[in-house]
């Protein structure tokens, strides 16, 4: 009898658990609060010079976070010399898209990876950023771009190899406390400490000044739910007895992509939950978004978080 009721009363309880803990992805468009930041990042001298190891370039934090002049601290590394648009934007209203996606196009988990897309895809997503078909809160939204610099930028991204970002993806029902910081980037907090990981995926830089400096090659660590990795697989692979539809389908045998559909693969898992809550929710509704429905319309958020952890533990 006893028994009965600690199993109904924890039945209620993760009830209760799974519905507030669980009722949307908000955590994964990293909204910066400021009310929230430790001391440490009040403290940060902006004007100090700095650099990073094995690059000639000096820079203070207020110079890296320039968006019209953003660090390239590897110059020599580019394939192709890099486009204005790129490194500088266009006028006042459009900033560089290294900025916010890097000049290995490997992007931030705030933001996007844009290397290992191709050109039109590229090209196809910033009309529907223009139009409004797809929405974004922060920026894409805010960019206007004419179709030639969009075409440079796209064509030059589209060049970019492809680099490992996600060094592991850790399995934890309890992870490190962290927060949000300035530039939306979530970083451990400083007093330490741990704190339940509620359904969420907490994805923080392998080196905080590295990443805080916007180095080009150094990437995140991710933390999931137990169980994510496991489950994912199952929706991605198999579809999970008709719940999802399986990815390969359209993104390609080994989920790099297959024509302009993009790649699922060494992509921030936090970029990968919004993007499905997107098409889910109907901020993502570009003209191919409606080949996306069939798969999201079913998924719950602990789906899209397994779907995301899942996909961030394939090779790139
Ligand atoms: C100030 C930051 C910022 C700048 C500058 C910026 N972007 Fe973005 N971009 C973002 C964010 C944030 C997203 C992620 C949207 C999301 O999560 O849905 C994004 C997403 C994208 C995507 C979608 C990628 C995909 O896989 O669908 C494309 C394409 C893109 N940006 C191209 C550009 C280009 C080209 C430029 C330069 C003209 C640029 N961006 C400049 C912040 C920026
Ligand atoms: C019937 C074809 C089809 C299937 C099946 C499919 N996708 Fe897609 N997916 C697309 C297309 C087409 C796009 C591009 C949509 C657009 O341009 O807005 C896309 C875009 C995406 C994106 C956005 C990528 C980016 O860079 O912004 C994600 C994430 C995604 N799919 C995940 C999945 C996952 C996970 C599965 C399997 C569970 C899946 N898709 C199954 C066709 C499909």
């Amino acid at each position: 009898m006893r028994r009965a009721i600690i199993a109904s009363a924890t039945g209620i309880l993760s009830f209760c658990f799974s519905v507030a803990v669980h009722a949307d992805v908000e955590w994964a468009y990293q909204v910066l609060d400021e009310s929230l930041l430790p001391q440490r990042d009040l403290d940060i001298d902006l004007q100090a010079p700095r650099s990073v190891p094995g690059s000639s370039l000096q820079r203070s934090q207020e110079q890296i976070d320039d968006h019209w002049n953003p660090p390239d601290w590897f110059p020599d590394d580019h394939y192709a010399p890099v486009p204005e648009v790129v490194a500088h934007g266009a006028g006042p209203l459009v900033r560089a898209c290294a900025a916010c996606h890097g000049f290995t196009g490997a992007g931030h988990p705030e933001s996007s990876h844009l290397a290992g897309l191709t050109a039109a895809y590229i090209e196809a997503q910033m009309a529907d950023f223009k139009s409004g078909a797809r929405k974004e809160r922060f920026w894409m939204n805010a960019f206007d771009v004419s179709e030639e610099q969009t075409r440079i930028a796209a064509e030059w991204f589209a060049g970019l190899e492809v680099i490992d970002w996600i060094d592991e993806v850790i399995e934890a029902d309890i992870v490190p406390r962290t927060y949000i910081g300035d530039g939306r980037m979530r970083h451990f907090h400083p007093d330490g400490g741990t704190e339940p990981i509620d359904g969420r995926i907490i994805e923080v830089p392998q080196d905080r000044e590295l990443a805080t400096a916007r180095h080009p090659y150094s990437g995140f660590t991710v933390y999931a739910p137990e169980g994510s990795l496991a489950r994912g697989e199952d929706l991605v692979t198999t579809g999970a007895g008709g719940r999802t539809i399986q990815c390969f389908i359209c993104h390609g045998p080994d989920l790099k992509g297959l024509g302009d559909v993009p790649r699922l693969t060494g992509v921030s898992p936090l970029y990968t939950v919004r993007q499905l809550n997107d098409f889910k929710n109907g901020d993502r509704a570009g003209s191919l978004a409606p080949l996306m429905t069939a798969t999201v319309i079913n998924l719950t958020d602990e789906d899209m978080v397994a779907i995301a952890a899942y996909l961030a533990s394939l090779d790139p």
